[in-house]
């Protein structure tokens, strides 16, 4: 096992990694694993992966989990990057592609973090596994904990699309539906986790979903040969998959496998909840809690994120951009998607999609360039979405 210590991502503090853990005992801010990553390149190489089986696993050199461990898998990752010809034509661009993460095990992105969070759970002796979710994670969650035999304790909004809690209620998860918001889901867990003994698993507050999230990174550069593309269209909510990419770019850069080029990361919100975008635009460090957050791309309902100041450093960083889309577009070009490409994809997937011809108008992105989009889940968990 090639992973030496978690840091900090505010302050930089060392955290020894063989215990569980929530954010930085310092300054609460979330602690990222770090890797030998000079002896990693000495035992693998970007040939000896063509081998391996198709799965998140196959990185299992720059993953937590010890040698000779199990992981706790249902078969994430390892998902297709498909090129969207249709909608790209019609958008005039020759190079658009999307990375259907509707295709992993409960039909979102949100597997690869639990495989890999709750494998670590295990490792460590929890039981007991607590979540505040806005759908997914959830499902995600259920599912691995099932797998693992370990206890799933779900916080959702009562609003949740219905698909998710049945999904979380027949995984045998205990679901808890509260009238509020993800971030009242999170701080009832707070409040009750000590005597429960439930274990946090909230997005960036355990320090394993981001690294199941990176594999979205390695995954994306392993297929496109270890080219990066031009462009990444991301919805963001609490952004472990932005956050999580990146950090496998700089990784990989490390291990020799890419340059030093990034592709430009936008992040993609919905207009009715938009903290992002907001702070960026306002060229703020961290982002203010938005509110009366409503959209039903319920994944992007999070109107405030600890890992805010990560997102909007990265979207600085990269020359890329936040922009907001209107519910009403989201379900508009689900239809276009679906008929062109043959994806049904999720509300925050479709919202890429609808964000892409505003960023070509704004400039922000040009018609030769390749641009990768991330559909992050399947349309069939938000039926309500479109009873219109
Ligand atoms: C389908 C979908 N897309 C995107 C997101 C937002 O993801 P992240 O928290 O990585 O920003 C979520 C989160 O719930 C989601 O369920
Ligand atoms: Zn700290």
């Amino acid at each position: 096992m090639f992973l030496t210590h978690l840091s900090c991502a505010g302050c930089g503090l060392r955290h020894e990694w063989a215990s569980l853990q929530n954010l930085c005992t310092g300054c609460q801010k979330p602690l990222f694993p770090i890797y030998d990553l000079a002896a990693v390149g000495r035992v693998l190489t970007r040939e000896a992966l063509t081998t391996r089986e198709k799965s998140l696993w196959r990185y299992r050199e720059v993953l937590p989990l010890p040698e000779g461990v199990e992981p706790v898998s249902l078969g994430e990752g390892g998902t297709p990057l498909l090129r969207a010809a249709k909608f790209g034509a019609r958008c005039d661009i020759a190079n658009l592609w999307v990375k259907d993460e509707a295709q992993n095990p409960t039909q979102s992105f949100k597997a690869r973090g639990m495989a890999v969070a709750v494998s670590m759970a295990r490792f460590f002796g929890a039981t007991r596994l607590a979540v505040p979710t806005a759908g997914n994670a959830g499902g995600a969650l259920a599912a691995y904990a099932a797998r693992a035999g370990l206890e799933a304790h779900i916080f959702m909004p009562r609003d949740t699309p219905r698909a998710n809690i049945i999904e979380c209620r027949e995984l045998g998860a205990n679901v808890v539906l509260i009238d509020g918001l993800i971030t009242d889901c999170g701080a009832e867990i707070a409040r009750r986790k000590a005597a429960e003994g439930w274990f946090d698993m909230s997005t960036l507050k355990e320090p394993y979903r981001v690294e199941g999230k990176k594999t979205l990174g390695y995954e994306l550069a392993e297929q496109l040969n270890w080219a990066l593309p031009d462009v990444i269209l991301y919805p963001t909510g609490g952004g472990t998959g932005l956050i999580g990419m990146w950090k496998a770019f700089d990784e990989m850069e490390a291990l020799g496998w890419i340059g030093s080029a990034r592709p430009r990361m936008f992040s993609v919100q919905a207009s009715g909840c938009a903290p992002i975008v907001r702070a960026f635009e306002a060229g703020q460090a961290a982002a203010a809690e938005f509110p009366n957050a409503q959209t039903c791309a319920s994944g992007l309902r999070v109107p405030k994120a600890v890992g805010d100041f990560l997102m909007l450093r990265i979207l600085r960083e990269s020359n890329g951009g936040a922009i907001t889309v209107e519910d009403e577009e989201m379900i508009r070009v689900t239809r276009e998607v679906g008929s062109a490409e043959g994806l049904f994809v999720a509300p925050e997937g479709a919202a890429c999609f609808a964000a892409l011809p505003k960023l070509l108008a704004a400039g922000k992105v040009s018609r030769e360039e390749s641009i990768v989009i991330f559909n992050t889940g399947s349309g069939i968990k938000y039926l309500e979405c479109y009873e219109l």
